[in-house]
């Protein structure tokens, strides 16, 4: 069994990122340039929009953090939103979700201007990534697909199984994984929560997705010898013997997973770190594409 090494992957990607601005820097020209926006104060957010942020500084991408109050009204973040859209000083606009119960997602979401959308929601996004169009990829799928790569892991003609349909994983992962492209050119099952018997699908897959948000779910039995097990969950459990009296896990029962799979990210440090490296590549390539 060998073990995909999220961290260090994560770290390798933001090496070569701190080279390519390094070289931008020393040709003169525009660095990239990321506003993150958070609304509220939800601990979980805050913490991920300050990781966020420390990844941005250590590659040398500018970067601004908006914290607003979790009274402003729909409108005004729109007008706040919509301002960065025509700040050259910002190649990207990532807010922070999930957003309080009055503001509009859809709305938010849609009033990024595609070309700042290096979280990849944006319907043009979402729609270009199903057409096989280079787009900005939403970044945890992205960052799933480069551990593939990374790894050297056969996807063409194998069988993908993803658990979960959700916008920001199981849906752009079954479509990345789908494309008839290099690193892709799977056979791709979405299994979700009506599924009669989800024993049936993951059984069958060569490689599975888990990204459900239920821990530990996908146990040995469910799997067949060989398997790639990719695990999206982080799931706060309990544990009175960590000093913040929980632990973080994932959507798979590791220690008996790992027994029949090929390769096995863990949680904590197997995805999770790929998404903010990609976050930092997607406002890399908007400074490319579009810095004026
Ligand atoms: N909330 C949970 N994951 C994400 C993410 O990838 N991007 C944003 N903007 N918010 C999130």
């Amino acid at each position: 069994m060998i073990l995909i090494d999220g961290k260090k992957t994560a770290q390798e990607i933001r090496e070569e990122l701190k080279k390519d601005i390094d070289k931008l820097k020393s040709e003169g020209k525009d660095v990239p340039g990321l506003v993150a926006i958070i609304v509220g104060d939800d601990p979980a957010s805050k913490i991920y929009v300050r990781s966020k942020r420390k990844a941005c500084e250590e590659v040398g991408i500018r970067t601004k953090t908006e914290e607003i109050s979790s009274d402003i009204a729909e409108t005004d973040l729109l007008k706040m939103i919509d301002n960065y859209n025509y700040d050259p000083a910002y190649h990207g606009i990532l807010v922070q979700l999930p957003l309080p119960e009055h503001i509009d997602e859809d709305k938010v979401i849609e009033v990024i201007s595609p070309k700042k959308d290096v979280d990849g929601f944006h319907p043009v996004s979402v729609g270009k990534l199903v057409i096989g169009k280079d787009t900005f990829r939403s970044c945890t799928p992205a960052g799933i697909q480069e551990l593939l790569i990374r790894y050297n892991i056969e996807t063409k003609g194998k069988h993908v199984v993803v658990l979960g349909r959700s916008n920001i994983v199981g849906k752009p992962i079954a479509n990345i994984m789908l494309q008839k492209q290099e690193h892709a050119n799977s056979i791709v099952t979405i299994c979700h929560s009506a599924a009669p018997d989800v024993s049936y699908y993951t059984k069958q897959a060569d490689i599975l997705i888990a990204a459900i948000g239920v821990p530990g779910f996908v146990k040995a039995d469910m799997v067949k010898e060989g398997v790639v097990v990719i695990d999206v969950g982080i799931n706060r459990v309990k544990d009175s013997s960590k000093p913040k009296g929980y632990r973080l896990t994932g959507d798979v029962a590791f220690d008996e997973v790992a027994e029949k799979a090929s390769y096995i990210t863990p949680v904590p440090g197997g995805v999770g770190p790929m998404t903010i490296a990609m976050l930092l590549k997607n406002t890399y390539k908007a400074c490319l594409k579009y810095s004026k």
